[in-house]
Order: structure tokens, then C-alpha cells, then sequence
């Protein structure tokens, strides 16, 4: 593949753009981070004309693909009557009640633009409710970029003390934050036993999503919403990327756990910008009296909005055919993966559930947690994402692969083909 355009482009971002990117995240691929310039359905095409099917989508949001028609259209029609009011507007409302309709837990909602922001309302609501200050957090779970969550995503230490993940948080951020490991009901007990009266809340992706895929072991999440209970302690599913991915009422209603409040992001706007806090009605009645601030001059603009309504629309009009789509056609290709890998005499492990999974290159028969995860191989992994992008397939580097209902058989085979030219 050639890069000229974007190397150039690149070179120009750098004496512009702090490191050239505006995500860091994003400053990971190679040669440089590429420029685009389209995307229709699961192909992306770059700024030289390379083309890609694209397992990255936006980081998770492309649920629908690129450019779905039916976005595309609620919103053209949304950007002829106007893009902000700073008011209310009808699309609110019903965006709302479609959550309602499809989410275990939301009796009310709050939008907002960014999966982070939607976990800063969720924890302060959870302090205002509970009226303590102390949140649980897991090893490895990555709840957005802001400070006071931010913490043990990649962790350092052997003994479970939280760990700030930038320079530039301040130390009094881990005094909130207590770390502990996913997947371990009997230490979630212990340390509710004795700081119960502290702890505002347990915060977890319901599925270990960001390190892993790690799925949540059988009564795992039954075991730590009964001990929440029993505690009053609230439970909070960090849903940015299992919302609307696994089924339209999330991960709480896929493994039947409802949650006292959930964050979604992500999938919810097909790549706008919009998030959402759900939760039940005592609760988010915090945010109704006012009394907790809640603001942001673009939520739930009418745009994005726009966006969400289509989304969701269009996930529920051809709801089996489009949930059938992902875990079939994701399951083919964690399954042609694994077979090619063997073949090869190459080690993977492949964890998830279809429309989204994890592939690591570890000598480990699987990553059960944030420390399985800490000896994969990360400069194998990403050489083998920059082989795949040179034959026309994009995966973040990281290890999570994003299905969308865009992708099709055809797709995955060719898929496939550069997987085994790749390994
Ligand atoms: C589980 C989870 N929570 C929160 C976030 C933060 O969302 P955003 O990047 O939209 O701020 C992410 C982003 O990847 C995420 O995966």
C-alpha cells in the first residue's frame, strides 16, 4: 500500500495538532496515523485511495456501518430545521422513551455527548445519592479519560492499589478509588463488609470489554447485584460499548442483571456524538431537583439526537435480522481466526461474544483478568494489525474487533484471506 498523502498530511498535522492526532489512542497506527476521506457501509477508504472493511468503526459507535442511509437522511432532515436550540425539542422525548422501552434499569435518562461525561453524571449522582464519596472500580475497566476514573486500566502494581493512568491527575483522585479484581464476588464482599458505609458505588463494563473481553463468570453479576443490595450500595453498568451492541436492552438485559444506573454512548448515535445516563427513577430524581449539576450547552442536540432516533429505529424494525447478523457472522470470524492460527502452529486466544471479541497473541489458554492480560503480546499484535491493514483489513491495534450490521459473509472470507496472509 502507498501512504503518501497521509505521511504528508500527517507531517502537516504535527506542527499543528499536538502529536499530530486528536485521540490518543489513535496515535498508534502505522506507518503514521492514517488520514481518511470515506466510508460507506464496512469499508473505509484512506486519503491515498487504500481501501479497508473496517473491524475499528469509529472505536465501536458504526454499530449500523458507515454512512447508513437512514442516519444519514433523520439527520439531513434534523439539519434543515436547525442544529442547537438551547431548549427542548421532541426527538428528547422520544429518543427517552424508546430507552425506557428497551433498558431494564432507565426509568429516567440524562444525555450527553461522551461516554466519559455520561460516567461523571453517573458517579456524582451515585454521591449525591448515597451521600458517600468512595467508588469500587475494576482492574482493567476503562471508564473514559476524565480524572477521577481514570485509574488501574493498565495496572502497575501486584497488590490492587489504584494507579493514576496520566501524568497530570492529581494524588488526591486514588483517595476515592478503591481497585479491585473483576470477576471475584468473595473480595467485593470482604471489602464491602468493612467500608460499605464509605462506598458510593461499584462502577464495571459488564463485560470486561476493553482489556480482553473477558465475560463475566457464571453469577458473577447476580452475586455483586445482591451484595450492592445488600449493602446500599449502588451498582453502576458502564455500558458505552456493550449498549445496543449486544441486544437493544444492553448487557443487563442480555445476562438479565439489572443495574441502579448504566452509561451509554457509543452505538447509540451510529458515530454522533451523544451518550446517556439511565437509571431508576429515585435516583436520576438527584439531577430532577436540580440539586446535582448537570450541563453541557450541546446535549442532546437535535442533531445527534436525530441520529439516536434512526439508530434505534432501525435497530428495532429488523432487530433479529440485524442481532442474528452480528453474533452469526462475528462468531464465523472469531472461528475462522482460531482455525487459521492453529493451522499455523500460531497461539491466539479469542474471547467475546461476536459483535464485539478480542484476539491476543499469548501462550495462556485464555485471559481471565487485567494481569492475564498484562503479558500478552502487544508488539507482536500491532505488527500483525499493520500486516492486515497492507492487505486491506482494519483492527485496532489493541486487540478489539468491532462487528457492524454492514458486514457480510463476503466480508468475513476475504477477511479471512488476509488473516491467513497476515499470520
Ligand atoms: C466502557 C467505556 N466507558 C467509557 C468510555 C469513554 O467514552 P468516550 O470515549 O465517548 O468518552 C469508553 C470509551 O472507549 C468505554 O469503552
Amino acid at each position: 500500500m502507498n501512504y503518501a498523502r497521509s505521511i504528508a498530511f500527517f507531517e502537516r498535522a504535527r506542527q499543528v495538532v499536538a502529536g499530530g492526532v486528536n485521540s490518543n489512542v489513535r496515535a498508534a497506527s502505522r506507518p503514521v496515523p492514517l488520514f481518511y476521506r470515506e466510508g460507506r457501509g464496512a469499508r473505509l477508504v484512506d486519503v491515498d485511495g487504500n481501501e479497508y472493511i473496517d473491524y475499528c468503526l469509529g472505536q465501536g459507535p458504526l454499530l449500523l456501518g458507515h454512512s447508513h442511509p437512514r442516519v444519514l437522511d433523520a439527520v439531513q432532515r434534523q439539519l434543515e430545521q436547525g442544529q442547537l436550540y438551547a431548549g427542548q425539542h421532541e426527538l428528547e422525548i422520544l429518543v427517552a422513551e424508546k430507552l425506557r422501552q428497551h433498558i431494564p434499569c432507565a426509568e429516567l435518562v440524562r444525555f450527553s455527548n461522551s461516554g466519559s461525561e455520561a460516567v461523571h453524571i453517573a458517579l456524582r449522582v451515585a454521591r449525591a445519592f448515597t451521600g458517600r464519596t468512595k467508588i469500587i472500580k475494576f482492574e482493567g475497566h476503562y471508564h473514559g479519560w476524565f480524572d477521577n476514573i481514570l485509574v488501574s486500566v493498565n495496572p502497575e502494581t501486584l497488590d490492587h492499589q489504584p494507579v493514576r493512568e496520566s501524568r497530570g491527575q492529581t494524588e488526591s483522585v486514588l483517595d476515592e478509588v478503591i481497585v479491585l479484581p473483576w470477576n471475584d464476588a468473595s473480595r467485593l464482599q470482604e471489602v464491602l463488609a468493612t467500608s460499605a458505609p464509605d462506598i458510593a458505588a461499584v462502577i464495571m463494563e459488564p463485560i470486561m470489554c476493553n482489556t480482553g473481553c473477558i465475560l463475566p463468570e457464571s453469577g458473577y453479576l447476580e452475586a455483586v447485584r445482591d451484595l450492592c443490595t445488600r449493602y446500599g450500595v449502588l451498582l453502576i453498568f458502564d455500558e458505552i460499548i456493550t449498549g445496543f451492541r449486544l441486544g437493544l436492552g444492553g448487557a443487563q438485559a442480555f445476562f438479565g442483571v439489572t443495574p441502579d444506573l448504566a452509561t451509554f454512548g457509543k452505538a447509540l448515535g451510529s458515530g454522533f456524538p451523544v451518550s446517556c445516563l439511565a437509571g431508576k427513577r429515585e435516583i436520576m430524581e438527584q439531577i430532577s431537583t436540580l440539586s446535582v449539576v448537570h450541563a453541557g450547552t450541546y446535549n442532546a442536540n437535535p442533531v445527534s439526537l436525530a441520529a439516536a432516533w434512526a439508530t434505534l429505529q432501525e435497530l428495532e424494525q429488523n432487530r433479529e435480522m440485524h442481532y442474528q447478523n452480528l453474533f452469526t457472522l462475528g462468531q464465523t470470524l472469531m472461528r475462522g481466526i482460531a482455525e487459521i492460527a492453529e493451522r499455523k502452529g500460531r497461539r491466539v486466544v479469542i474471547q467475546g461474544l461476536g459483535p464485539m471479541f478480542h484476539v491476543a497473541f499469548t501462550t495462556r489458554p485464555r485471559i481471565r483478568d487485567a494481569r492475564d492480560y498484562r503479558d500478552v503480546e502487544t508488539v507482536e499484535y500491532a505488527a500483525f494489525a499493520y500486516r492486515l491493514q497492507e492487505r486491506g483489513v482494519r483492527i485496532i491495534p489493541r486487540g478489539i474487533w468491532y462487528l457492524s450490521t454492514a458486514h457480510t459473509e463476503d466480508d468475513i472470507a476475504q477477511t479471512l484471506e488476509s488473516v491467513a496472509a497476515a499470520l
